[in-house]
């Protein structure tokens, strides 16, 4: 199966889950808010800055992070959404529609690099895809990220340190080594990977500033 049919797999099966319960975290897949919120904070652990900072909100979902950013008083002068499913990013148009400091575009080409770059959950449903084809996948998203962001981004991923009886097929288990070295050695000497909160994933922070 060629990469544009499992992506449009994964298109169809996020149009589902919105489609099915809204602007929710189960309409991006996510069990609770809390489950999220977890993830959210460390993703934040990037920005160091006190003063107004853009963000790219890569694979955005209905933008839900935007929400968590302001309830923690992050002060972004600029959001910007991408989401490959055009039904996300009308949600999440339909929800930010009163603030001129949100853009929201499915369409990758028409991006600028912000400050900072973020990815939650993005790359954690792989379907019918094999692991290889995955990871390179998520390489060339990781290259994406690093070329629009200039003080750093963010991004989380399920471990393959998961619990064996638990993983599924259709999810994608990272290798954090793997990832943390690829970062390292391409993008930043300042890399952390966070691998020490509590659930079946980790995220990985790279500094540029
Ligand atoms: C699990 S949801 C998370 C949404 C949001 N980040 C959140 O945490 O609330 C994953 C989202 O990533 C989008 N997505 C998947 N692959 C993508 C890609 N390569 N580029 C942009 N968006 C992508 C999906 O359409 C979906 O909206």
């Amino acid at each position: 199966m060629s990469l544009d049919s499992e992506l449009q797999n994964v298109k169809d099966y996020f149009d589902k889950t919105l489609k099915t319960h809204g602007a929710t975290p189960r309409g991006v897949d996510w069990n609770s808010e809390e489950a999220r919120e977890v993830r959210f904070e460390q993703l934040s652990k990037v920005i160091t800055v006190d003063q107004p900072f853009t963000m790219l909100d890569y694979g955005c979902g209905y933008a839900a992070y935007a929400d968590y950013l302001e309830s923690q008083h992050f002060d972004f002068s600029r959001y910007i959404g991408f989401d490959i499913l055009e039904s996300m990013i009308e949600k999440a148009r339909e929800i930010h529609s009163d603030s001129k400091r949100f853009i929201f575009t499915s369409d990758l080409s028409k991006l600028e690099p912000a400050d900072y770059a973020t990815a939650c959950g993005v790359f954690n449903m792989k379907l019918d895809a094999s692991y290889d084809e995955w990871t390179d996948y998520v390489v060339k998203c990781l290259k994406e990220m690093d070329s629009l962001s200039v003080k750093g981004f963010s991004v989380n991923f399920l471990t393959k340190y998961s619990d064996a009886d638990k993983m599924r097929p259709d999810l994608y288990y990272a290798d954090p080594c793997y990832l943390f070295d690829f970062c390292k050695t391409n993008f930043s000497k300042n890399v952390a990977l966070l691998h020490d909160y509590h659930v079946y994933d980790f995220t990985l922070i790279i500094r540029k500033d």
